[in-house]
């Protein structure tokens, strides 16, 4: 009895505080809507997912609505030019080059042989993470969007550091007003990831998944995690239109086993791995 005041405080303060949270448009509509508008102001999301998923798609899309409401954004690419992004996105009606003529955004550029001011000379995180300084002064203050695409490159050859890593990406950026979308990426064979530990780091994530039914190739998505946030726990399928993006087409009744290789396979798979791995001298 005593206890009842307390709990309906402790509700209205859990509803006031949601309202008063801010939070990012994701840039698509249907994703804002299963995730009760948006990421987080701040916060540190892991985009992760086998290659040709829609993450790059969904990095534009971010940095796209960043763009148009006035954030200071960052692009950071690994293994795509800052063209092949550029590109990408203008076959979805979004003309990055008119927001970097405009300094409203920075696309750092880490393939090597090209150099620039914002091209990164090193794979090397402390490298990283100066550029990407050095562009938000560029950029000036205020509300910031980084995309890290992708993560993946900064520890390949070294995967056991990938949670310090992102650990400490977070630790320094979190001073700085971020809101970060960082992709890792799956081996198609596995579903594993290369080197864990940017999902615990992170604050919330988005998890992209593909699967062959009928000869076709079917894309979907899943929020693993979003910290604060009460968001729809379905796989939903998706697609990649031309002109429009990534879209939701909505949840599916999906099988594990509709989205995973059969367990004998993965098995064979991880024993040459590791038979592959134990060979090297
Ligand atoms: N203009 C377009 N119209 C329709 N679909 C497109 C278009 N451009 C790209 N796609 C689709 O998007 C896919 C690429 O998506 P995206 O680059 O986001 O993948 P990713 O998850 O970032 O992959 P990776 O890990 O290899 O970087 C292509 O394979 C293609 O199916
Ligand atoms: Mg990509």
């Amino acid at each position: 009895m005593l206890l009842s005041p307390f709990i309906v405080n402790v509700k209205w303060y859990a509803v006031l505080l949601n309202v008063v949270m801010e939070r990012l448009s994701t840039g698509v509509e249907s994703l804002d809507r299963i995730l009760e508008g948006g990421i987080p102001r701040g916060f540190f999301v892991a985009v992760t997912g086998e290659p040709g998923t829609g993450k790059t798609i969904l990095c534009i899309s971010f940095i796209a609505k960043g763009i148009e409401e006035r954030d200071k954004c960052i692009y950071v690419t690994t293994e795509e030019s800052r063209k092949s992004i550029i590109v990408q996105a203008s076959q979805f009606g979004i003309d990055l080059q008119d927001a970097i003529d405009r300094k409203a955004l920075v696309i750092i550029d880490a393939l090597m042989g090209q150099e620039d001011q914002w091209s990164l000379k090193s794979l090397e995180l402390e490298d990283l993470v100066e550029k990407i300084l050095e562009a938000k002064r560029y950029l000036g203050y205020g509300r910031a969007r980084l995309v890290v695409d992708s993560m993946s490159a900064f520890w390949l050859d070294k995967p056991a550091m990938a949670r310090r890593y992102s650990y400490y990406l977070k630790k320094v950026l979190s001073k700085w007003d971020f809101t970060v979308l960082a992709t890792s990426q799956y081996a198609i064979s596995t579903s594993q990831a290369f080197g864990w530990g940017l999902e615990h780091v992170a604050d919330g994530i988005i998890r992209f998944r593909r699967a062959l039914r009928g000869g076709k190739l079917r894309r979907y998505l899943i929020i693993e995690k979003m910290r604060q946030t009460e968001h729809s726990l379905n796989l939903h399928q998706i697609d990649i239109v031309k002109g429009r993006g990534l879209v939701i087409l909505g949840p599916v009744e999906a099988r594990k086993e509709d989205v995973t290789l059969p367990k004998d396979v993965v098995s064979k798979i991880k024993k040459a791995i590791e038979k592959a791995e134990s060979e090297i001298p």
